[in-house]
């Protein structure tokens, strides 16, 4: 099967946040969505590095560059504050950025830290996006919440009817 990023529907109006998005993967996705009109947040560890991805990506959308480092959950935590308050909702988070097959090294919250990247990291992102995420109107369906949920974060009770 072969898929080329012209097939990629139209972005306008879409916020997304790219981890990894300076190189490879991360990269490629992030440069197909701005080509397509989407707002692109390169979530990089290094700012310059991103600024320079970023002017390699051309089209309709746009891009901002936040520094992200996935394996300090403090500098992480800092970022996430500094997302909530710029965006008002986000339709997606693509989490590319990864490391393999480093000696091992712990953070410094004490994770190995290849778990801490592209695992640890990328879950507490999400979870401190989630409200950004499941407010975004044109969210995937797989990111939004379920209706029955909608205005309640209560579980609901066994045997309960509503
Ligand atoms: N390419 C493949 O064929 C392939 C296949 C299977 C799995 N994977 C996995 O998919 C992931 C991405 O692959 P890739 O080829 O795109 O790799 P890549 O070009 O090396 O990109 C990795 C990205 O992750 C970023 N990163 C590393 N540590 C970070 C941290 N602590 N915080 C924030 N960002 C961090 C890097 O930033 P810096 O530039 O600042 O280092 C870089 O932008 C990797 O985990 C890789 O193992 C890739």
């Amino acid at each position: 099967m072969s898929w080329h990023p012209r097939q990629l529907p139209e972005q306008t109006g879409r916020t997304v946040v790219g981890t990894g998005a300076n190189s490879g993967i991360g990269f490629e996705a992030a440069r197909a969505l701005v080509g397509r009109g989407a707002h692109v947040v390169l979530a990089v560890r290094d700012p310059a590095k991103g600024q320079c991805a970023a002017k390699r990506m051309a089209g309709t959308g746009r891009t901002t560059v936040v520094e992200l480092d996935l394996s300090d959950l403090d500098q992480l935590s800092d970022c996430a504050t500094t997302l909530l308050d710029r965006l008002d909702d986000v339709s997606a988070v693509i989490c590319k950025a990864g490391v393999m097959g480093r000696p091992l090294r712990l953070t410094a919250q004490g994770f190995e830290r290849q778990t801490a990247t592209n695992h640890v990291g990328h879950a507490a992102l999400v979870a401190r996006c989630g409200r950004c995420l499941i407010s975004a109107p044109r969210a995937s369906s797989w990111c939004r919440a379920p209706k029955r949920a909608a205005g309640s974060c209560r579980p609901r009770r066994r045997g309960s009817s509503s």
